[in-house]
């Protein structure tokens, strides 16, 4: 297998000329580029990558674990943040922990097995906050969470506004003369779900609206509880006349219960959903959902994260909290059109 010293030679320069031309530590000039990735070519020779990052310290590798694949709001993230890391010339390697803790962790630890330079991570739900990132050294590794954060743990963190875009929901329906309104939670757990429920009640607050136990209802981020937690409202003997469902999956469930028990939306059940989908403005009612910048999410995260690796952003943890938009439709029991900005309580 062809070394350095074999590129060198075939190219008739030094080898840390080649060094430099695959590292890219400093200039060289286009013609010796030329001889080098030819020479390297010629011999079939490929940088070991594990030797170059421990004498650079950098493997140009980013981490990112997101908590479910198959959710469309995290695909969208990851996009945000691997156009960033591409044009800043690292790799992104992704894992996919399931909305589990414990596959979090050991892609954690696998991917800092691999020495890289950096994690985006979007935590599952723990209870408690996981030992791992308690012990986690962000100066040596710096860590962006992005969406979801443990309060007290060192590490960027960039987020939607939940607060203010529960908020705003809850509003617009009550504007819209709604009083029994429910809620079907994230998992609490998590302090964007806890968030979204402190929307809810502060908007409850303005209005002088007593909560109500009963409508407030705990579900997991999935379909299936959006649909049990939907039903089990309406079997109460004061069912709710509006719900707000705190993400997309969730507000899916919704829709089959309210399908499945033959009711209106919004006549008999208003519903407004925490997460827009494409296809909520496609659907008969449309539907009215907070969206959350999951591009913009991503972008700011990774922008953050290589400022940490370079060393152009020291100093304590920043956060970030990006604008939410009310997207209002039809299932709100509104009959105005367009976008409303979050504006916090
Ligand atoms: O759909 C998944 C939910 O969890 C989204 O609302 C997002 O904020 C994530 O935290």
């Amino acid at each position: 297998m062809a070394k350095i010293r074999d590129v060198a030679t075939l190219a008739n320069v030094s080898t840390a000329t080649v060094s430099h031309v695959i590292n890219q530590t400093t200039y060289v000039s286009p013609a010796l580029r030329q001889r080098v990735i030819g020479a390297m070519r010629e011999l079939n020779y490929h940088p070991n990558a594990v030797a170059r990052s421990l004498k650079t310290k950098q493997s140009k590798t980013v981490a990112m674990v997101i908590p479910d694949i198959t959710n469309p709001f995290f695909p969208a993230i990851v996009r945000g943040a691997e156009d960033v890391l591409r044009h800043e010339g690292y790799t992104l390697l992704l894992g996919n922990a399931d909305e589990d803790g414990k596959t979090e962790e050991t892609y954690y630890n696998t991917f800092h097995a691999k020495r890289v330079d950096g994690t985006l991570l979007i935590i599952s739900p723990h209870s408690p906050t996981p030992e791992y990132l308690q012990k986690h050294n962000p100066d040596a590794f710096p860590i962006v969470y992005v969406d979801r954060f443990y309060r007290g743990l060192p590490g960027d963190v960039v987020i939607a506004d939940n607060v203010g875009g529960s908020y705003q929901a809850v509003c617009h329906l009550i504007e819209n003369g709604h009083r029994w309104i429910a809620i079907i939670t994230g998992p609490l757990e998590l302090v964007n779900a806890r968030m979204r429920l402190d929307g809810y009640e502060r908007a409850l607050t303005k209005y002088r609206i007593p909560r109500n136990d009963n409508f407030v209802r705990p579900g997991r981020f999935d379909a299936r509880s959006g649909y049990e937690q939907t039903l089990e409202l309406l079997e109460l003997r004061k069912p709710p006349t509006a719900i707000f469902s705190c993400n997309a999956l969730m507000t899916i469930g919704c829709l089959r219960a309210i399908r499945e028990r033959g009711l209106r939306c919004p006549e008999d059940l208003a519903l407004v959903s925490f997460d827009d989908l494409e296809w909520f403005e496609l659907y008969s009612p449309s539907i009215t959902a907070v969206s959350q910048p999951a591009y913009e999410l991503g972008s700011t995260a990774a922008e953050l994260l290589v400022k940490r690796i370079s060393g152009t952003l020291c100093g304590p943890p920043c956060r970030k909290v990006l604008t939410t938009r009310l997207m209002v439709r039809e299932s709100s029991g509104s009959n105005s059109k367009g976008a409303l900005r979050s504006s916090g309580p």
